[in-house]
């Protein structure tokens, strides 16, 4: 082999499972997932290591070796469609069963989402082999961790968790190893945000539009999940961001797939000196109101029917005066589009948070904003303009029900395959 050519590292896979859709991975020796874990499927490489870990039962079932890289629709019908992003699988010579595997993920700091580099597979493939056989079956065995094991690395790639609750709170703007937009911009968007948001509402490859993007956070981490970005500013700080007033969008009607934007939160930054900056309009006055609605028009043209508007936005509370500017806002987006849910995001690295003003805070009895809102909006398709009221037959738990409804979930796992 000469200089140049270098050897893929092997590296390793954990897919999820349910009760309810285990046993089609091995009819079909098929792994797969749904968007959320697109990335990771489609990072499989033929040769990798892979492993199948059941979350209701927590069993692990290992090792494997992907027969093709990971592809998209490989095989359509399987599980009726719902885990598109997919992986054709062969057992070796060593797979076998392991039990209480959530216990040994968390020893050994694995979270099952992430790639594993090829020593954490390697180290996997140990606790099998180390693994104590429980009696008349050597393929179900009690997983070991080997005892030299010190100083573990975590996964390749410091990746941000997907978000499970309505309340977001990220101790850093950016993470990984590249910067995702200009932590130093004022202004600039925790990158956890939108990485959160393309991961739920986008596939590899969809259109994600910022046209406010300021510093390209979601420049920035769209190219890194592998989603094409187009990103506007009315005054680009740098040259990948195109000059563009966000009340005239030049896209065509229905082209994008999901649009995020951080617009400004009255006159409280000066970002630029460009007349259109939409931001040295007081959050007081009607105009900045009406100014933002020109931008969710436009917004709302070149969506895509169904596509999710996230709408980053934080309160005012100056000089004795409170503005609710969220909410304001959310009553304008609400004339364009329906809400799918409504999420706060703690403000942490904002000037104000430090000694001085939180002791100030409390001497003169007001808060600091604690918080900002992201408004998650749909478009809404023709078709389900004239539609009615869920209806909902609630099931009224009572609380000493409450270890028992969290035995019968096995219902939420079924999307996570
Ligand atoms: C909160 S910042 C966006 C921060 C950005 N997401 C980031 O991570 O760096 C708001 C941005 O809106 C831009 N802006 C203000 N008025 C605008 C307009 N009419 N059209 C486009 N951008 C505008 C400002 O220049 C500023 O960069």
């Amino acid at each position: 082999m000469s200089q140049a050519q270098t050897v893929a590292e092997v590296m390793g896979y954990i897919f999820a499972c349910t009760n309810k859709t285990e046993q089609e991975c091995f009819d079909r020796m098929l792994f797969s997932t749904n968007k959320l874990y697109a990335e990771k499927a489609l990072q499989v490489k033929k040769g990798d290591r892979l492993f199948l870990l059941n979350l209701d039962s927590d069993i692990f079932y290992g090792p494997f070796k992907a027969e093709s890289d990971g592809k998209k629709d490989l095989v359509p019908e399987a599980w009726g469609g719902k885990y598109p992003y997919q992986v054709k699988i062969e057992k070796t010579n060593k797979t076998t069963v392991g039990k209480t595997s959530g216990k040994i993920l968390n020893q050994l700091g694995i979270d099952w989402r992430e790639p594993l580099s090829s020593e954490l597979a390697g180290i996997l493939i140990e606790c099998f082999e180390n693994g104590s056989s429980n009696g008349s079956n050597p393929l179900n065995v009690q997983l070991v961790i080997p005892k030299k094991l010190k100083n573990l690395q975590k996964s390749a790639d410091d990746k941000p968790t997907l978000e499970s609750t309505t309340l977001w709170d990220f101790p850093r703007q950016s993470y990984g190893k590249t910067p995702k937009g200009n932590n130093r911009y004022a202004g600039v968007t925790p990158a956890f945000i939108i990485y959160n948001m393309i991961k739920r509402y986008t596939e590899p490859g969809d259109l994600v539009v910022d046209p406010m993007a300021g510093s390209g956070t979601t420049l920035d981490v769209c190219r890194e999940e592998n989603r094409k970005c187009v990103a506007y500013d009315i005054a680009p700080p740098r040259s990948d961001v195109i000059q563009n007033d966000a009340r005239k969008i030049p896209l065509e009607d229905n082209s994008v797939d999901m649009i995020f934007i951080d617009s400004p939160y009255g006159d409280n930054i000066a970002y630029n000196s460009h007349p259109g900056n939409i931001g040295k309009i007081s959050a007081e006055s009607e105009e900045f109101y009406d100014e933002l609605e020109k931008v969710m028009k436009e917004c709302h043209r070149i969506l895509k029917p169904d596509k999710v508007l996230g709408w980053l936005i934080g309160d005012q509370w100056v000089k004795k005066k409170f503005t609710p500017v969220g909410f304001l806002i959310y009553q304008r987006l609400c004339k364009y589009f329906e809400t799918v849910d409504m999420i706060c995001v703690t403000r942490r690295n904002q000037t104000s948070n430090t000694g001085m003003w939180h002791n100030r805070a409390i001497r003169f009895n007001f808060y600091l904003r604690g918080f900002k809102h992201l408004f998650l909006m749909r478009k809404v398709s023709e078709n389900k303009l004239s539609s009615t009221r869920t209806k909902v037959n609630w099931t009224q738990y009572s609380r000493e029900k409450d270890s028992e409804k969290e035995t019968n979930s096995s219902e939420n796992h079924q999307d996570i395959q």
